[in-house]
């Protein structure tokens, strides 16, 4: 029974992998941009890692190994998630901690936050510049925060644009634009995807001082800054 609970989750895990690749291809790039910005914040002896809407724990599991002594914490409203990402993380034991909370909720002090296409879930700016703020009261002096997510303009000629990338860039991944637009309509009932320079600018009403885009490419963005 155990055994095939584990395989089942298993399954999970690559089964989501694969379909975020597919609906987020600029995914796998985002990833090597955040692991280099962390370390900029991580002490060699360790460290501590907030994953915002951490999910599956793909995040988690790539900041743990390559921080072999960090520690991480997976914040995550959904105990499904969670319970796939501890099956993930399993191997990296009790360095990575699994917090059904929502990051909404106030932070504990850390030296790094990181999340992953999961803030865009946030549709109220006012909520989301809360969260600004609650990231920049966790972090020490020196710590950074790093968002890997989606940032559309609002005009509608850049907008159109990044979109119509974004679908273009689906197509290898075998979904056609059709089929891109119906996912972008349907995801539009839950996603907000702020343009940049909104984002920036909670950022620095949170306190940060140099919010900063690190990379981008369409619609996809890793931003962020250090305290
Ligand atoms: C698209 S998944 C991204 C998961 C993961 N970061 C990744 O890169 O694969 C978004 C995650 O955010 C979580 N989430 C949504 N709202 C949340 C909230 N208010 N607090 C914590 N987690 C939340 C969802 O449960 C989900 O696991």
């Amino acid at each position: 029974m155990a055994h095939s609970v584990s395989s089942h989750l298993k399954l999970r895990v690559a089964e989501y992998d694969e379909l975020i690749r597919r609906l987020v291809p600029a995914y796998p790039a985002m990833r090597p941009v955040q692991l280099e910005l962390l370390a900029l914040a991580l002490p060699e002896g360790g460290g501590r890692v907030l994953d915002l809407g951490g999910g599956t724990g793909a995040l988690a599991a790539a900041i743990a190994e390559r921080f072999p002594a960090a520690e991480i914490e997976i914040w995550d409203t959904d105990p499904e998630m969670l319970g796939t990402a501890r099956e993930r993380c399993a191997a990296f034991g009790d360095r990575v901690r699994y917090v059904q909370r929502s990051f909404t909720d106030p932070l504990p002090p850390c030296d790094a936050v990181a999340a992953c296409i999961a803030l865009h879930h946030v549709k109220d700016l006012s909520v989301k510049a809360g969260i600004y703020r609650n990231i920049f009261a966790a972090l020490r002096p020196g710590g950074i925060f790093v968002n890997a997510d989606t940032a559309v303009c609002a005009g509608p000629v850049l907008r159109d644009h990044a979109f119509e990338l974004w679908a273009r860039s689906m197509a290898p991944h075998g979904i056609d634009r059709p089929q891109a637009l119906t996912h972008f309509a349907s995801w539009a009932h839950e996603d907000f995807y702020p343009p940049l320079i909104t984002e920036l600018g909670m950022l620095a009403s949170a306190g940060f001082v140099e919010p900063e885009c690190f990379w981008r490419e369409a619609a996809a963005v890793v931003f962020g800054a250090v305290r």
